[in-house]
């Protein structure tokens, strides 16, 4: 039988160079999208997608991460003294299950792929997931929940998002090489970390989120630097290709860089357009800006 996809890894143990001095001394994973931290919309695609278990690995400056996972009695019984009830049982939703949430420091940010060895230990023998939380997904249903379906339909296996970008974007990204293509899963034959237009496979690009067997661990283990001196996942799911099936999603949804300023701003107009709670007054202020242009 298949096993089950249980445990999420959400690696935030990064740097956050693009968006300084805001992440100076605060993570980037905190930065709010209307008014919901970035972590917190990669937990909630997570628990909608049926993960019961979540691994932060984390890195200096990144407790607050952990206080927004945690109760807040102090704010609690203000909420609760002044009636706000909603409010109360909105920040109590969002918590996961006491007990199921676990923090490892990465101790150097070494890479992504370094960061996801870091969570060995805690993910054992079983599939995984992997969630960028700065690769932030508008979708009908989460993308994770997506990729299950997938997963299932095809008896296992790696899934990786999987996303067209403009062929001149290529070396932004790890690359595909496609194999079987129905339109919506691509078999991937090979993956390529950040080439250069002229020697890009396609312009399917990965994005944050995966779905991996534990194999990854013992290739990570022995994974030589790579791009930007770091320890990349790419380098590591390209060796992981000559042993077990993986293939690549296109998701429906749309998904935005919140790394990158610009990408953070447009998640910001997006999500904010497309909510009950502000579309209307903000959508006025776009259009009253966009007159003006
Ligand atoms: P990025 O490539 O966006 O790097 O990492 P970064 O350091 O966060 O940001 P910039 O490029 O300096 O602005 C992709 C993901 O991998 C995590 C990051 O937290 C982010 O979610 N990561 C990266 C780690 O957890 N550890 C690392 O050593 C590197």
């Amino acid at each position: 039988m298949l096993k089950k996809v249980r445990k999420a890894v959400f690696p935030v143990g990064g740097l956050g160079t693009r968006f300084l001095p805001a992440t100076k001394a605060m993570p980037k994973e905190m930065l709010p999208v209307v008014d919901r931290p970035l972590i917190q919309y990669a937990v909630d695609e997570a628990r909608e997608a049926g993960i019961e278990e979540f691994i932060f690995v984390t890195g200096r400056g990144k407790v607050i991460i952990e206080d927004h996972f945690d109760r807040s009695y102090e704010l609690e019984s203000v909420l609760q003294e002044r009636g706000k009830n909603d409010v109360l049982d909105a920040l109590q939703d969002s918590l996961p299950n006491t007990g199921s949430v676990a923090y490892i420091r990465q101790q150097e940010p070494q890479g992504l792929g370094h960061a996801v060895w870091c969570a060995k230990r805690y993910v054992g023998d079983e599939p995984f997931a992997v969630i960028l939380a700065d690769d932030l997904i508008l979708s009908d249903k989460a993308c994770l929940a997506q990729m299950m379906e997938t997963r299932d339909e095809l008896g296992g296996g790696n899934i990786l998002a999987a996303m067209e970008v403009p062929h001149e974007h290529t070396s932004r990204y790890g690359i595909i090489k496609p194999g079987f293509d129905d339109d919506k899963k691509v078999e991937v034959t090979h993956l390529v970390e950040k080439p250069n237009p002229s020697e890009a496979p396609s312009n399917l690009a990965v994005i944050g989120r995966y779905i991996l067997e534990p194999a990854v661990f013992g290739i990570l283990e022995n994974q030589a630097r790579g791009a930007g001196n770091e320890i990349q996942l790419t380098d590591a799911l390209s060796d992981m290709l000559k042993s077990s099936p993986f293939y690549g999603l296109r998701f429906e949804g749309t998904r935005f860089d919140c790394g990158d300023k610009i990408g953070f701003l447009h998640a910001n107009v997006a999500f904010a357009l497309k909510r009950d709670d502000t579309a209307r007054d903000f959508g006025d202020i776009i259009r009253s800006i966009a007159a003006d242009l």
